[in-house]
């Protein structure tokens, strides 16, 4: 008898892939049968290696509903996986973890009007998956994604997921009527110029959105993106009386690191 694994990566086949820039690009993998997750979680991929899987974090970056599976990745040129991983083909072989997992999930939030989502960098691959989701939509009034890139050309990818989410058949209506794309960078010539944790110190966040400030009793965040980001984001949105949700424990706000590597 062979010795099965049963936790073992399967093997996904390449479907489509997209550069965007030098450093990142996007691809979609075939959706094993029985592959189940919920809208924000991360799942384990990667290539074989000379002596095992060379595995990395990936948030799944497509709807729960969808027969494929899309991701979003920087290429780091002496990164172990991504210098080989941005070479990847239509047809390429790439191995997909069984086992989705995460936090940056609706589960760990409780009821509220106001959902923010805020992002840096590749840290807007979650979001991609969640403003796609029904659940969003119904849950809260309004939907609000951030998304802050060092220079213009990094926000792209973004821009494509709010425009497919507008036109999805399934929730093209709400995410017209809900969603809000606020994008800033901060390395370049572009209308907003600063980094998120600016834009919601000085209130020029709340601009965009009818006014205001973070309101713990009906505001809920969901932040993903560097280490240093999300660090001083939980510490922003904990000074302003917000309490950290978990699967077990769903409170006011969730964090997620987005994986390079
Ligand atoms: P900045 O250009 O001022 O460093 P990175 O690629 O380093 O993760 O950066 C992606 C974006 O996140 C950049 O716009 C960067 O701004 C911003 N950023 C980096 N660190 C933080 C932080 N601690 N808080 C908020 N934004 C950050």
């Amino acid at each position: 008898m062979p010795n099965v694994n049963p936790n073992a990566p399967t093997s996904e086949t390449v479907l489509s892939v997209r550069h965007y820039t030098d450093d990142l690009f996007a691809f979609s993998l075939s959706r094993p049968s029985g592959f189940r997750f919920r809208s924000g979680e991360f799942i384990m991929l990667g290539l074989q290696g000379e002596k095992k899987p060379l595995l990395r974090a990936y948030s799944v970056a497509s709807p729960a509903w969808d027969d494929k599976l899309d991701f979003y990745s920087i290429k780091v040129s002496d990164g172990p996986l991504t210098s080989r991983l941005q070479n990847i083909a239509i047809g390429d072989e790439v191995l997909l973890g069984r086992k989705p997992v995460g936090t940056l999930v609706l589960d760990a939030l409780l009821p509220g009007k106001r959902l923010f989502m805020l992002s840096t960098g590749t840290g807007v691959a979650p979001f991609a998956s969640l403003i796609r989701d029904l659940d969003v939509y119904a849950n809260f009034d309004q939907v609000i994604l951030i998304h802050t890139c060092r220079q213009a050309a990094e926000l792209a990818y973004g821009f494509d997921l709010v425009d497919t989410a507008k036109n999805d058949p399934l929730v093209g209506e709400e995410a017209a009527a809900k969603l809000n794309h606020i994008t800033s960078v901060t390395r370049g010539n572009y209308p907003l110029q600063d980094r998120i944790t600016t834009l919601i110190e000085t209130g020029a966040l709340f601009e965009h959105v009818g006014g205001g400030s973070f309101d713990p009793a009906s505001d809920r965040v969901m932040i993903c993106g560097s280490k240093a980001m999300t660090q001083d984001l939980k510490a922003l949105v904990e000074a302003q009386g917000f309490k950290e949700g978990s699967n077990s424990s769903p409170a006011d706000f969730v964090i997620e690191k987005s994986f390079v590597g």
